[in-house]
């Protein structure tokens, strides 16, 4: 069975990108996959976050897993920072790591532009990402597009630490989406949805209620020429609404393009198509409130698996490095 892992931040409420681009997909590889996904908590801190929030929003994310179909029986879900070898192991990655590389990652740019003060641990994420996936030995990495500089970063590292220190790391491909791999905002077409930018009405929940939904997609922006065709570059609102057409009914852009004349006629489709997809994770997740003892428990046995596999690398990776081991 191939390894897979990937992670995501509780860094605010969960977007229709988050789930198009990733979980719908983590879901899927749990069938015929060894997966491990985790809440990545740490990875929060990189921003600042209210200690009571992150608590929330970390729990709120673990339900959310479960909520769109993660089963505890065929997947391993757990907190980062429940599994001590992901700091242990990035210090090692740094090691490794160089200050070049780390510079040229977008989202770094991105998200240090214009602050005067940029946390360290920023700087850094893209190594404790590494870490959260060398970890485990995963082959495959299910991620939005997002994410493709982050695993390059990923393999480089592990490459490099094999060269230096002697085969101890696999080497992880990213699984990027077809359809829905950069979900655009919906008043905003050129940036990307994102659950830390504030944008109400480009933005769509995981739990918005069908109302919303309707709402939001009625009002996304498009263009003036009125033709229904794909093309990501002159007509990003559309193609962003194809984009999701096509991510929930399992098709390609081009192809559910075909069927409309009218804007209108495609946007009442999408909002119902993204309804049917969305309500049973809404109802999930209200059965999943009731029940937080059992997401408790899901967690605890989560990390305990993961631990025992993180803990077997990491003592490889400290070897490996010439770390004197404990008596
Ligand atoms: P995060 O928390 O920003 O996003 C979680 C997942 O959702 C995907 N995603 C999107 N996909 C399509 N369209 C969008 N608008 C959109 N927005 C988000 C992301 O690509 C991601 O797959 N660094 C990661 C979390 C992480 C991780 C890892 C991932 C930490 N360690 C190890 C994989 C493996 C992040 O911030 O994702």
């Amino acid at each position: 069975m191939t390894r897979v892992l990937s992670g995501i931040a509780p860094s605010g409420d969960f977007t229709l990108g988050n789930y198009l681009g990733a979980l719908k997909h983590w879901v899927t590889f749990q069938d015929d996959n060894d997966a491990f996904y985790c809440v990545v908590d740490l990875h929060a801190l990189t921003n600042e976050i209210d200690p009571q929030v992150l608590r929330r929003n970390s729990l709120d994310a673990a339900i959310n897993l479960l909520a769109v179909g993660l089963d505890p029986r065929r997947s391993t879900v757990f907190v980062q920072s429940h599994v001590p070898e992901h700091t242990r192991l990035t210090w090692l990655l740094e090691c490794t790591a160089t200050v070049g590389e780390l510079s040229r990652m977008t989202q770094f740019k991105e998200k240090s532009e214009g602050h005067e003060t940029v946390r360290a641990g920023l700087f850094t994420y893209p190594v404790l990402m590494a870490a959260d996936i060398l970890l485990y030995a995963a082959e495959a990495v299910p991620v939005g597009d997002d994410q493709r500089q982050h695993l390059e970063l990923a393999r480089t590292l592990a490459v490099r630490f094999n060269n230096r220190y002697g085969e101890t790391f696999t080497v992880p491909d990213a699984a990027i989406p077809g359809a829905a791999a950069r979900v655009m905002d919906l008043q905003h077409p050129e940036r990307k949805m994102s659950k830390s930018v504030d944008s109400p009405l480009g933005t769509i929940g995981l739990l918005d209620s069908p109302e919303e939904i309707t709402r939001k997609i009625r009002k996304a922006v498009t263009d003036t020429d009125g033709e229904v065709r794909y093309d990501r570059v002159a007509k990003p609102g559309l193609a962003n609404l194809l984009d999701l057409l096509a991510a929930a009914t399992d098709g390609t852009p081009q192809e559910v393009a075909k069927g409309y004349t009218r804007y209108g006629d495609l946007k009442k489709d999408v909002a119902e198509a993204l309804n049917e997809l969305l309500r049973p994770v809404r109802e999930r997740r209200a059965e999943l409130e009731r029940d937080l003892s059992y997401v408790g428990s899901v967690l605890a046995e989560g990390a305990s698996r993961a631990h025992g596999v993180a803990k077997l690398t990491y003592a490889r990776a400290a070897d490996a490095v010439g770390l004197l081991p404990p008596s």
